[in-house]
């Protein structure tokens, strides 16, 4: 798909990966509408798209219910590239298994039901207009067993196995749904695995043992995915 002029959706727009995909987006020509629960980093990430003279909006979205979803595709309007961004890891906690049953329910409803709803919904707009593309961020934490996050790393295998299953997507609605999964990226995520300013303690054996890619290198791989016709049901790793 070509994107110049095209309008995309981004969710988890306001920082890390979310942000550069969005920054990327518009500086290929889509007007981008970014989407986040924290309002101060989605309208930082408008201010940095605007300041290149790029199109964006900002709407305040919790993509962890259906009733955050739904809103957040009318406020979006019509669209024609959905990036399922949005993301969190368990995070300050002792680690598994000394987590919440509250916060289970909001990695799975964050990190898996965000993003089969929010492909649900993107269906329904992507198409009336005649098709479109969907791009899911998962993890190479979805490829394998992570003691001390499973929650996570089962939230990331869903959405791959998701995103997989919605290839015939194509054929069905003309509609490429497709999925990256990073390794580890420089973005605030890692420090919330701690207490927001340190990563937590499992995390620093892995961090000392690759340089983390910066997010720009992720965006890069997104919109290969998007422009890139032939790309269906791939789930795409972008890793040290
Ligand atoms: N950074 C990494 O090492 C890494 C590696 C693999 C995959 N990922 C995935 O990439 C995606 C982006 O992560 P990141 O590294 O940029 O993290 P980040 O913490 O920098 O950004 C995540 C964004 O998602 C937003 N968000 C969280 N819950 C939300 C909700 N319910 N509704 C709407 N927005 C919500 C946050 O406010 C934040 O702006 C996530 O899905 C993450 O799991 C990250």
């Amino acid at each position: 798909m070509e994107i110049q002029g095209k309008s995309a959706l981004v969710t988890g727009a306001g920082s890390g990966i979310g942000r550069a995909i969005s920054l990327a987006l518009a500086n290929a020509g889509a007007s981008v509408v970014v989407a986040d629960v924290d309002h101060v980093g989605g309208l930082e990430t408008v201010r940095l798209i605007q300041e290149k003279a790029g199109n964006a909006m900002f709407i305040g979205a919790d993509v962890s219910t259906p009733k955050g979803i739904r809103s957040m595709f009318v406020d979006a309007g019509d669209v024609d590239i959905v990036c399922n961004n949005a993301g969190i890891m368990t995070g300050d906690t002792p680690g598994w298994p000394e987590v919440s049953l509250e916060k289970i329910h909001l990695v799975l409803n964050t990190n898996t039901a965000g993003v089969i709803m929010g492909t649900r919904e993107a269906v329904e707009i992507l198409g009336r207009r005649g098709g479109g593309v969907i791009i899911n961020t998962a993890s190479v934490a979805g490829l394998g067993p992570m003691p001390f996050d499973p929650i996570y790393s089962a939230s990331k295998a869903a959405v791959i196995n998701f995103t997989q299953s919605c290839a015939q997507l194509n054929e069905w609605k003309n509609i490429r749904v497709n999925a990256v999964l990073p390794g580890m990226v420089n973005t605030p995520i890692i420090a919330k695995t701690g207490d927001g300013v340190r990563p937590a303690a499992w995390l620093e054996p892995a961090i000392a043992a690759t340089t983390p890619l910066e997010p720009e290198v992720i965006a890069e791989t997104v919109l290969g995915l998007i422009q890139d016709d032939s790309k269906i049901g791939e789930a795409e790793v972008v890793a040290n």
